[in-house]
């Protein structure tokens, strides 16, 4: 665990923090000292997350779909824990890895109710209060899928270059709040969202890592805890990679 104290503190919450790459998040920002809400829709995963990071954690039970939902659990993070400092908004779902024209509706509609309009709903609801709080910083969990395509998944592809586009635009609109606004975007890393893929499928990935391994859920943690934190008070807009090389090959 770091020795940096970077958080000491400060409020910050995390959507999907239940499980994966979240709950990795969870873990590494409050090891640097902050007060975190994790925000999940299975309510049982986030209030076990809390109660294993302790010092003042909250669980807040959420789905990101819900606007109206999203508005009232920000609120309440703010009323428990005090001024807003950082907002991770990581909550995802894999869709359905089908093409295009095999694709259901529903499933292209909730993926994108959760992936794209669950983490606008969230950008936008916790703009007031980052600007009440006189700035702060929102980290967005993209994808190596927001720069590169797959023949199949439309609605995550979808989702995630559109979680790069309201990126860039959250960030240019709130630079003069004092609001920075930026993404990571893993590569295939191991977590329950990736646990049905075929060996097949993780040859494929793993043959184009110039590293040679998977990222874990704590490398991607290790940088959300960087774009969100003052060392990178001069990016914004940005998309950081944490995908061991697969988008340079
Ligand atoms: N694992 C990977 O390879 C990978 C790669 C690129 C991007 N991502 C992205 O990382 C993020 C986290 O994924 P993960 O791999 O940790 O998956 P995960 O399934 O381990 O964790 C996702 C969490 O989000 C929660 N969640 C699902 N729907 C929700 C909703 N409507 N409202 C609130 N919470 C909800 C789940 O309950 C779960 O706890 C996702 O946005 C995913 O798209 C993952």
């Amino acid at each position: 665990m770091p020795e940096m104290r970077r958080y000491e503190g400060r409020a910050v919450l995390v959507t999907g923090g239940g499980s994966g790459i979240g709950e990795a998040c969870c873990v590494r920002l409050a090891a640097e000292g902050a007060k975190v809400a994790v925000l999940d829709i299975d309510g049982a995963k986030a209030e076990a997350v809390a109660a294993r990071l302790g010092g003042g954690a909250i669980a807040v039970q959420l789905d990101v779909s819900d606007a109206r939902a999203v508005e009232a659990a920000i609120a309440e993070v703010v009323r428990r824990l005090g001024p807003l400092k950082l907002a991770v908004n990581n909550a995802g779902i894999g869709g359905a890895r089908l093409p295009p024209e095999q694709t259901p509706l529903d499933q292209w509609e909730r993926t994108i109710a959760v992936n794209l309009s669950g983490a606008f709903y969230c950008m936008r609801a916790e703009h007031p209060h980052l600007v009440a709080t006189g700035g702060g910083a929102i980290v967005n969990t993209a994808s190596v899928l927001s720069v590169v395509a797959s023949p199949a998944n439309p609605a995550y592809v979808a989702a995630k270059h559109g979680i790069l586009a309201l990126t860039r635009t959250c960030a240019l609109a709130w630079g003069k709040d004092g609001i920075r606004v930026n993404a990571v975007g893993p590569g295939f890393t191991p977590t329950p969202l990736t646990a049905g893929a075929s060996e097949e499928y993780r040859a494929a990935a793993l043959a184009h890592m110039a590293l040679g391994a998977f990222p874990q859920p704590e490398d991607v943690a290790a940088t959300v805890a960087f774009l969100g934190s003052d060392e990178a008070r001069a990016t914004t807009g940005a998309l950081y990679m944490v995908d061991a090389g697969f988008t340079i090959s």
